[in-house]
C-alpha cells in the first residue's frame, strides 16, 4: 500500500462538524422519524409563480448554457430595480450588482477579491461558520469580538436586541492590518436585528479606518422591527459596503445556490473577478427563476406574505417554551430561535458517544433531545471558538422554517422534556 496522500490543511477538519453529529445522533434515535429542526432549509416549496418560471426556463435554449460570469442581465437588472427603492437611488445593474452561486460563494469571492495573506476579518460571535473557512482560503486572519448575550437570558424570556456589542471591544479588535468586517443582520443564530445607532456606530468605525464592510443580509425580507441596511447609512459607509443576498433564503430554495453581492463598481469589480476563478458562471435557469422571482414578488404580495408567515410560525412554535417555562430570546428577524435550556438536568451518567462527550454541554443537550424526545437542534457552540464556547453552551437554536404540522409535531414531542425540568 502506498503513503495515504495528505490533504490541505485548508481542508482537513480538525472536529467532526456538528451537521454529521447532528445527522448521527438522528440515526441513531430510538423516536424514528426524527423531527428535524436543525438545519436552515425550508420544509415546504417556493411560491407557484417562481416554481413555474423555474421549469419553463428549463425549455430555453439559453437558458441551459452559461451565463455571463458577472451574472443575467435580467436578474442582475431585477435585483436592481428591487433594490433601489431601499437604497434610495437608482443602482446601476451593470456595475453595482454581481451574482454570485450562493451568498455563501459571494461571500467567498469578497474574500479572495479583497483579502491577502495575513490580512485581519473581524466576525461577531457567535457567527456563521461558512466564514471562517472562506476567510482562512486566502489566509486572511480572523479577529473575533463576541455578541454579549441577555445578562438574565438564562431566568427570562429576552430579546434577541438584547445580545450586544461592547464597542470598546470592537475598537480594540482594529488594527492596521483589518482589512474587513463582517456583519449579519438579521443574524444567524441569534436572531437579532442590529440597530440603526449600531450599524452608525460600526460604519463610521469603518469609514474612519477605511475596512471593507461585508454586510450578510441573507434573511433581508424576514425583519420582525425596523430593519436598516448599512449600505444606506452614508456616502462614506456604502463606498466600503458590499451587500450579500440569497435567492435561496428570499425564495425558500436553498438548494438552487443563487446568491449576489450588491456594492459599489470598484468593489463589485474584484469580487466578480474572484467568482470568475472560483466557479465562472452561476446556474442558468435558476438565475432566470430568480429574476421572475423579483420581479413578480410585490404583484403576489409575496415578501409580506413571506414575513406574515414566518413570524406567525415563530410565535406558535415559541408557545412550548412557556408552557415548559424554558427562556428563549425572541428573534427580530430570520426564522432561528435560541432557547435556554439551563434548566434541562441530563442525568449524569447519560451514556455520550465520544465524538460528543468531549464538546461542550449544549452538544449534549443536542444528542440527548434527539435520543429522548426526537428532536433535533443545533448547538450553537459551533459558532464560536473554543474561548468563547461557555457563552453558548446552554443555548439550543431551532429552525422554525418547516411545516406548521412539523412545528405541532415537534412541540407534542417537546412536553416530554418536562420531566427532565428543573422547576
Ligand atoms: C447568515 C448566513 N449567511 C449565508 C448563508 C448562506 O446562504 P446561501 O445558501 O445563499 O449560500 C446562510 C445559510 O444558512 C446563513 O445563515
Amino acid at each position: 500500500m502506498g503513503a495515504p496522500v495528505k490533504p490541505a490543511a485548508r481542508v482537513a477538519a480538525r472536529k467532526q462538524d456538528v451537521w454529521s453529529i447532528v445527522n448521527e445522533a438522528a440515526a441513531a434515535s430510538p423516536k424514528q422519524p426524527i423531527v428535524n429542526m436543525g438545519q436552515g432549509f425550508f420544509g415546504y416549496n417556493p411560491p407557484e409563480f417562481i416554481l413555474k418560471a423555474a421549469k419553463s426556463a428549463l425549455d430555453r435554449v439559453d437558458c441551459n448554457q452559461y451565463s455571463p460570469t458577472k451574472g443575467r442581465p435580467r436578474l442582475k437588472k431585477a435585483i436592481a430595480d428591487a433594490y433601489s427603492p431601499l437604497w434610495g437611488r437608482q443602482l446601476n445593474p451593470e456595475t453595482e450588482v454581481t451574482i454570485t452561486t450562493g451568498a455563501n460563494e459571494g461571500m467567498l469571492s469578497a474574500f479572495m477579491g479583497f483579502i491577502e495573506e495575513g490580512d485581519e476579518v473581524i466576525i461577531f460571535e457567535p457567527f456563521f461558520d461558512q466564514y471562517i473557512s472562506n476567510i482562512e482560503m486566502p489566509g486572511g486572519k480572523i479577529v473575533y469580538v463576541p455578541l454579549h448575550p441577555p445578562p438574565k437570558g438564562a431566568t427570562e424570556n429576552t430579546s434577541a436586541s438584547e445580545w450586544t456589542i461592547d464597542f470598546a471591544e470592537l475598537e480594540a479588535a482594529i488594527t492596521p492590518r483589518t482589512k474587513m468586517i463582517v456583519i449579519n443582520t438579521p443574524h444567524n443564530p441569534v436572531g437579532k436585528v442590529f440597530s440603526r445607532e449600531e450599524l452608525l456606530r460600526i460604519g463610521n468605525l469603518c469609514v474612519k479606518n477605511n475596512i471593507i464592510i461585508l454586510s450578510d443580509e441573507v434573511y433581508d425580507r424576514l425583519f420582525y422591527t425596523p430593519f436598516t441596511r448599512i449600505a444606506t447609512l452614508s456616502p462614506e459607509i456604502e463606498r466600503l459596503t458590499l451587500t450579500v443576498g440569497s435567492a435561496g433564503k428570499n425564495f425558500y430554495a436553498t438548494g438552487w445556490r443563487v446568491g449576489w453581492l450588491i456594492g459599489p463598481p470598484d468593489l463589485i469589480t474584484y469580487a466578480a473577478a474572484a467568482h470568475t476563478r472560483i466557479c465562472y458562471s452561476s446556474v442558468s435557469p435558476l438565475q432566470e427563476a430568480a429574476a421572475v422571482g423579483f420581479e413578480e414578488a410585490d404583484a403576489n404580495n409575496f415578501w409580506e406574505n413571506a414575513k406574515v408567515e414566518m413570524k406567525g410560525k415563530m410565535d406558535r412554535f415559541n408557545e412550548i417554551w412557556k408552557e415548559l417555562d424554558l427562556p428563549f430570546s425572541d428573534p427580530e428577524g430570520g426564522y432561528f430561535v435560541l432557547v435556554n435550556m439551563k434548566k434541562v438536568k441530563v442525568p449524569a451518567d447519560y451514556p455520550f458517544p465520544p465524538q460528543v462527550a468531549d464538546r461542550p454541554r449544549d452538544f449534549k443537550l443536542s444528542w440527548f433531545l434527539i435520543q429522548e424526545v426526537g428532536v433535533a437542534a443545533i448547538p450553537p457552540t459551533e459558532f464560536y471558538t473554543d474561548a468563547n464556547a461557555h457563552i453558548g453552551e446552554d443555548w439550543l437554536r431551532f429552525a422554525v422554517c418547516k411545516e406548521d404540522e412539523v412545528l405541532e409535531r415537534a412541540k407534542e414531542r417537546l412536553r416530554e422534556l418536562k420531566k427532565y425540568i428543573e422547576a
